[in-house]
């Protein structure tokens, strides 16, 4: 009896542990020439031909867990390119045009600005320019499939 409580007593501290565990993935945000047809993401526009890069890889997708927060450092002025986190966008968007619920953070313009978005259910969401399509990629989140966070949290 006594061993089976202190084993719920476990039971119970890792799952409140594990609960309470956040990853921050940062991401250094800056604005880059691309190339169309190459480097530049579906649908930039040839007026442009600059695409977000995300600690200096130009539109990746980022994957994360449910739970993570997804936290960008910007680098760049953009003054007509608010870095946006959002959900519910039409591919080439990537977050043009986004508003209300679909904005998951305050879009960020300046240099020396940071946002986060905290991602809590599964599924597919995108980071890009709120006023221009093809500019950003995905952002998956899926099911956390271990105890992963366990061990980053520590
Ligand atoms: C991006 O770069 C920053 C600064 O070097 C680093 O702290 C961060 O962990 C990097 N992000 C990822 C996802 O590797
Ligand atoms: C962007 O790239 C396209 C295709 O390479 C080119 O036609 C266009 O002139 C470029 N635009 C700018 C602003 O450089
Ligand atoms: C991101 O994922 C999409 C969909 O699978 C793919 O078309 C695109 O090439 C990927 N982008 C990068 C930079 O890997
Ligand atoms: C939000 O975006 C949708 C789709 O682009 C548009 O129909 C709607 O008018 C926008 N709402 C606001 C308040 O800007
Ligand atoms: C992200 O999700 C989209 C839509 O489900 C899928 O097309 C794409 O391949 C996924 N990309 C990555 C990198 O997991």
């Amino acid at each position: 009896m006594s061993s089976l409580s202190s084993l719920l007593v476990v039971a119970l501290a890792i799952v409140s542990f594990y609960s309470v565990s956040t990853v921050v993935v940062t991401y250094t945000a800056t604005f880059e020439a691309c190339v169309q047809g190459l480097t530049c993401p579906e649908g930039n526009p040839s007026r442009f031909n600059h695409t977000f890069a995300l600690n200096g890889t130009l539109s990746p997708n980022v994957t994360l867990q449910v739970g993570d927060v997804l936290r960008f450092d910007l680098e760049t002025n953009v003054p007509i390119h608010p870095l946006t986190i959002c959900r519910n966008s039409p591919i080439p968007k990537f977050c043009q045009d986004a508003n209300g619920t679909d904005v998951l953070n305050i879009p960020i313009t300046k240099a020396g600005d940071s946002t986060v978005a905290v991602f809590t259910r599964p599924g597919t969401f995108y980071y890009g320019c709120n006023y221009h399509p093809g500019m950003g990629a995905f952002v998956n989140v899926t099911r956390p499939t271990s105890l992963r966070k366990l061990f980053q949290h520590v």
